[in-house]
């Protein structure tokens, strides 16, 4: 009646070890970070900087229900982005209904460590549709691995599968527009803990960096934020007009 939106969740759990194959209360807790962050009940979220307060999404009114498990052994050492990864017939898992659930495909390791990646809404065909995310980086406890260890990877890829870019811009160049007027435009991603302020320079204008903004890089333990465009953004793709509205209950 308010508006908010449920995301059924399926986790395609492709495991090489037991170490990867993520147990159901891990994934549990994912799905419980990702309600704290998207809902701004997230305790660290009282660390936004005053000069950010204004444009604090506050609750996105977007949730995550864990819907379905689905697990399988894979030999599969390093995963690419790799198709096989989304076919049963081969090496992977193939989607629930993607466009009626958001599937999350656990892999043991990925090229070059990446953590995770995700596609935009109407950038891929159904069936690969989806985010994918290293084991390490899933849930919360143990097995998880620092400085990644609180479920903020899931919850920064979700914000790319709901249409928002990095704070610096799809492309790798830099002081890009990520269409959000209410985060500061950005050279480049930021990592590890940086301290307040920050100052950095796009076309020679020095601006204070939203580093813990979650979608820049920095650690799990220092992105604690979404801003009122993001939340905008991301409403308009799990509305009923929106590219993402099979999601809807
Ligand atoms: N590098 C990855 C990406 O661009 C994920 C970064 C997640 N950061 C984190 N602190 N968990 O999609
Ligand atoms: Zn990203
Ligand atoms: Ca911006």
């Amino acid at each position: 009646a308010d508006g908010t939106v449920e995301i059924p969740v399926v986790f395609n759990v492709v495991y090489k070890t037991t170490a990867d194959n993520v147990s159901d209360a891990r994934l549990q807790s994912q799905i419980d970070v990702l309600n704290k962050d998207y809902s701004g009940t997230n305790s660290d979220v009282n660390n936004t900087p005053s000069e950010f307060a204004a444009v604090k999404a506050g609750d996105t009114k977007i949730r995550f229900r864990l819907e379905k498990v689905v697990r399988k052994q894979s030999n599969t050492s390093i995963w690419n982005p790799d198709e096989n990864l989304m076919k049963s017939a081969s090496t992977g898992i193939a989607a629930t209904s993607p466009n009626n659930y958001l599937n999350i495909w656990i892999v043991n390791n990925m090229t070059d460590g990446t953590l995770g990646y995700a596609y935009y809404p109407g950038t891929i065909t159904a069936a690969l549709d989806g985010v994918v995310i290293a084991a390490p980086y899933i849930g919360t406890g143990s097995g998880t691995s620092a400085p990644y260890n609180l479920g903020r990877t899931a919850t920064h890829e979700v914000g790319h599968y709901l249409n928002l870019p990095h704070l610096w811009g799809s492309s790798n160049t830099g002081c890009q527009t990520d269409y959000s007027n209410d985060t500061p435009v950005s050279p480049g991603p930021n990592f590890g803990t940086p301290s307040y302020p920050l100052y950095r320079t796009c076309s020679g204008v020095s601006r204070s960096q939203m580093f813990m903004n979650y979608m820049d890089y920095v650690n799990d333990a220092a992105m604690f934020m979404f801003t009122t465009n993001q939340k905008q953004r991301m409403q308009a793709v799990v509305a009923s007009s929106g590219p993402r509205s099979g999601l809807r209950v």
